[in-house]
C-alpha cells in the first residue's frame, strides 16, 4: 500500500530549501546577520543547518559555555520564519581539548596519533570524547530542544573514518568475543590455520594494520563492521543526550556519494530520517546521461534505505565545489534541474553547502549562495532563487514516495568483501561499475528503481537484479528462492554465491545458495586483461526473442546447465559454444545468470526485454529522446512525473498520453513536450 509520509516537521509542511550557515566565522562583521536574512527571504530560503563547526564558539574554553550569539541568531530567524537543522559539533573539536586530551585524537592504522588539525579527526571510543560531546549536547538540548526555530538535529557532520587506539582495540577484541564467544568458533570463521594465524587468546586480536595482519578477509571485514557499529553506538551517545530533552524532534546526520567506510543501510535504521549530500560532476568528460543515472543511483539508495520514506538533501552546492578535479560552472538550466532531480527521486529538499563562502581557509573558493562579492545581483543567487520559486509550486509532493517494481542490489558488506579477496582479476573486478550498467539500462526505460542491501524484502519486487552477489549473508539465497518461487524475476551474475557472511567460501558448487534456483553450476572462471574481449551470441530462436552478438569482458564463468537452459553461448577461445546466458524455470518465475561481464548494448537490449516481458511500469512512454529521464513519485492517488532534459540542447517530446495538469510553469500540457537545455517539467495526473 502507497501511503504518504509526514513532513520532516510539522512546522514546515513544504519543500524545504536553505544551506549550511557558518555564522560563527561571522561574529566580527555585526552587519552579516541581518544581511543574511535579508538574502535569505530574497532567496526563498526556509531551512538553514548551523552548528556543525561552532564548539570553540560555544566553549572557548573549558567548561565555560557561550551560547548568546546562537540565542541572537535562533531568535532571529524565528521572527523571520526561517527553520534551524542545528548541528552537534562533535565533527570538529577546540584546540584547548587536542592539547589536555590527547585521547580524543584518532590513531591511524600504523597506530601513530594524529596531531591536532582537520575536522573528524576524533577517537568513537575515548571516554573523555563522550564525555565532552554529552556535556555541549545536553546543555544544547536544555537551551534549544524547544526553541520554536530548532525543527531537528543535525548530529555531527558526515561520519567517516576509524581509530586504532587502545580504547579502540579493546572495544574490537570485545566485539568480536561477543560475537564468535569462544576461540574456536572465531578461528573457523577467520581461517586463522592459515599461515599458522590461530589465536590462543582473544586478547591477540588486534585491527588490520599495514605493518601488522591484513590476510585475513574475515577480520578486514568483521573490523568494518565493528567501525560501522562503533559509529552508530557514538550516534546514538549523541542523540540520547538530545533525546531526553525533547524525544520528538528528529535526529539525522548527513550521509556521502558512494562512501564505503560505513554501512549505511545499518546506520540508517538509526536514523528518524536520512539525508545526503549531493556533488555531481556535471558538464565533466563523462556523458552527461552517465552523471545524471550515477546520481539518480545514489538518489534511489538513499531513499531505499528507509524503504521510500522522503529524504533530505543535506548539501549540494548552488555553483561548484572547490575539491573537484575541475570546478566547473553549471550552465544555465542545470542548478534547477540538478536540483529537482533530487526531488524527483524522493527528496524533501533542496540544501546547499553553503550559504556564505568562507574569507579564509580551505573552503573560501567553494560555491556558496552569497559570494565574497556579497550582494544578490548575481548569476548563482538568481538560479537558487529560482529554485526557490520552484519547490514553493511543489507542496503536495512533499511526504510521497517512489513506487518501484524493479530493485538492484548494491550491498556494502558484499562491496567490502568483493574488493577485498585477491582472486581472478587483482587490476580491478568493478563491482560498482558493473551494478552502475545494470541500473543505468534500467534508468534509460525509465522505470522507477530502489537500490536495496541484501537484507531487504524482496516480495514487493517484480525484478530483483543482483549483480556480483559475491558474499552471500545468511538466508538470502533462500529468500531469493522464495522470490522466484512466487513469480519473481531474478538476475544474476558471475562472482555470485562465492563466500559466506564471514567471508568463508560455500563449499559443493558455486553459486553457493543459489545453485539450485539458477540450475547451473560454475566450475571455472577466467580472467580476461583489458582490452580483451569474448563475444556473447544470443542462441537461434531463443526465448527472449533476442539476437545477434556482444562483447564480454574481464569475466567469464565457464558454467554447466543443471536444469537451466541457455540463451546465448561464447563465441571464442576454448570455451567457444558454453553457455554465457541462462534461465532457469523456477516455481512460478525465472532466475537469470548472466556469465560474463558484457558491454552495456547487451545490458539495455536484455533489461529492456525483461521490463517489457514482465509488464513493469514505465514512467511514461518507453521512447524518449536520450538524455531525457522521467521519474516519478507518488502518494497513491496523484503521480508527479518530474521530465528531465540532461541535453544540452532542446528536447521535444510527443507524449503518447495526455491528460496531465503542469504544476511547475505556465505551459499548457499538450501532445507535444518542448523541454528546453538542461529543462524540467513536473506534471501532474490523478491514478484513480
Ligand atoms: C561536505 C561537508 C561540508 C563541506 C562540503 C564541501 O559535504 O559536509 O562541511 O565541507 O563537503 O563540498
Ligand atoms: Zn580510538
Amino acid at each position: 500500500m502507497i501511503k504518504k509520509f509526514d513532513a520532516v516537521s510539522a512546522k514546515v509542511p513544504k519543500m524545504m530549501h536553505g544551506a549550511d550557515y557558518n555564522p560563527e566565522q561571522w561574529k566580527d562583521y555585526p552587519d552579516v546577520l541581518a544581511e543574511d536574512i535579508r538574502l535569505m527571504k530574497l532567496a526563498n530560503c526556509n531551512v538553514m543547518s548551523m552548528g556543525m563547526f561552532s564548539w570553540s564558539s560555544l566553549e572557548p574554553t573549558e567548561g565555560q559555555f557561550t551560547f548568546d550569539f546562537l540565542d541572537h541568531i535562533l531568535d532571529e530567524f524565528a521572527k523571520n520564519d526561517i527553520y534551524v537543522y542545528l548541528a552537534t559539533p562533535s565533527g570538529a573539536r577546540p584546540a584547548w581539548m587536542a592539547e589536555k586530551y590527547p585521547e580524543v585524537l584518532r590513531v591511524g592504522p600504523n597506530r601513530v596519533r594524529n596531531l591536532y588539525g582537520h575536522r573528524h579527526n576524533h577517537c568513537y571510543t575515548s571516554p573523555v570524547y563522550r564525555e565532552k560531546v554529552t556535556i555541549m549536547n545536553q546543555k544544547l538540548a536544555e537551551r534549544y530542544a524547544h526553541h520554536p526555530a530548532v525543527i531537528g538535529w543535525h548530529i555531527s557532520n558526515e561520519y567517516g573514518g576509524e581509530c586504532h587506539c587502545e580504547y579502540c582495540q579493546q572495544a574490537f577484541r570485545d566485539w568480536v568475543k561477543d560475537k564468535y564467544q569462544s576461540l574456536d568458533q572465531l578461528n573457523h570463521a577467520w581461517w586463522t590455520a592459515f599461515w599458522s594465524h590461530t589465536y590462543s587468546d582473544f586478547s591477540q586480536v588486534e585491527s588490520p594494520a599495514p605493518h601488522g595482519e591484513t590476510l585475513l578477509h574475515g577480520l578486514n571485514l568483521d573490523w568494518k563492521r565493528f567501525v560501522t557499529d562503533q559509529t552508530i553506538d557514538f550516534y546514538r551517545h549523541e542523540v540520547n543526550a538530545l533525546k531526553q530533552a525533547n524525544p520528538d524532534l528528529p535526529c539525522t546526520t548527513n550521509f556521502m556519494l558512494l562512501f564505503d567506510q560505513l554501512d549505511y543501510a545499518k546506520f540508517a535504521k538509526e536514523l528518524d530520517f536520512v539525508c545526503w549530500d549531493s556533488y555531481p560532476a556535471w558538464h565533466s568528460n563523462m556523458e552527461e546521461s552517465d552523471t545524471a543515472a550515477w546520481i539518480a543511483f545514489n538518489h534511489d539508495m538513499f531513499r531505499s534505505f528507509k524503504d521510500g520514506q522522503p529524504f533530505l538533501l543535506m548539501e549540494s552546492t548552488p555553483s561548484t565545489t572547490n575539491w573537484q578535479d575541475v570546478s566547473k560552472l553549471k550552465r544555465p538550466g542545470m542548478h534547477k534541474l540538478s536540483s529537482l532531480q533530487a526531488v524527483a527521486h524522493g527528496s524533501d529538499s533542496v540544501q546547499y553547502f553553503q550559504w556564505r563562502k568562507s574569507r579564509g581557509a580551505n573552503e573560501k573558493f567553494h560555491g556558496a549562495v552569497v559570494d565574497h562579492y556579497g550582494a544578490e545581483n548575481n548569476r548563482v543567487f538568481s538560479d537558487v532563487q529560482e529554485v526557490g520559486a520552484a519547490l514553493e509550486k511543489l507542496t503536495k509532493v512533499v511526504g510521497t514516495t517512489v513506487d518501484a517494481e524493479v530493485a538492484v542490489i548494491f550491498d556494502t558488506e558484499n562491496r567490502w568483501a568483493v574488493k577485498d579477496a585477491e582472486g581472478p582479476r587483482n587490476i580491478g573486478i568493478n563491482y560498482e561499475e558493473t551494478v552502475f550498467d545494470y541500473y543505468k539500462a534500467l534508468w534509460e526505460n525509465h522505470v522507477n528503481i530502489d537500490v536495496i542491501s541484501m537484507d531487504k524484502d524482496f516480495s514487493k519486487y517484480k525484478i530483483v537484479v543482483a549483480p556480483m552477489l559475491y558474499m552471500m549473508q545468511l538466508g538470502v539465497g533462500e529468500r531469493l528462492e522464495k522470490f522466484v518461487e512466487a513469480g519473481g524475476i531474478l538476475v544474476t551474475t558471475y562472482w555470485s554465491g562465492i563466500v559466506n557472511n564471514t567471508d568463508l567460501c560455500f563449499l559443493n558448487g558455486f553459486p553457493g545458495p543459489l545453485r539450485q534456483t539458477l540450475g547451473i553450476r560454475s566450475e571455472e572462471i577466467d580472467s580476461l586483461h583489458d582490452g580483451q574481449t569474448n563475444g556473447v551470441k544470443m542462441n537461434d530462436n531463443n526465448r527472449l526473442g533476442l539476437d545477434g552478438e556482444y562483447i564480454a569482458r574481464e569475466l567469464c564463468d565457464l558454467i554447466h546447465l543443471e536444469g537451466a537452459e541457455a540463451l546465448a553461448y561464447y563465441t571464442k577461445d576454448f570455451y567457444a559454444g558454453r553457455p554465457a546466458l541462462t534461465v532457469n524455470a523456477f516455481g512460478k518465475g525465472k532466475a537469470f545468470y548472466v556469465a560474463s561481464r558484457n558491454d552495456r548494448p547487451f545490458y539495455n537490449d536484455f533489461l529492456t526485454k525483461l521490463i517489457d516481458e514482465t509488464g513493469v511500469k514505465r514512467v511514461l512512454q518507453k521512447d524518449l529522446p536520450k538524455g531525457v529521464h522521467a521519474h516519478s513519485r507518488t502518494d497513491g492517488e496523484n503521480e508527479y512525473i518530474f521530465i528531465m532534459n540532461f541535453n544540452e540542447e532542446e528536447t521535444t517530446i510527443n507524449l503518447t498520453d495526455i491528460g496531465y495538469t503542469n504544476i511547475l510553469d505556465d505551459d499548457e500540457i499538450s501532445d507535444t513536450l518542448i523541454l528546453k537545455s538542461y529543462g524540467v517539467k513536473v506534471i501532474e495526473r490523478s491514478l484513480k
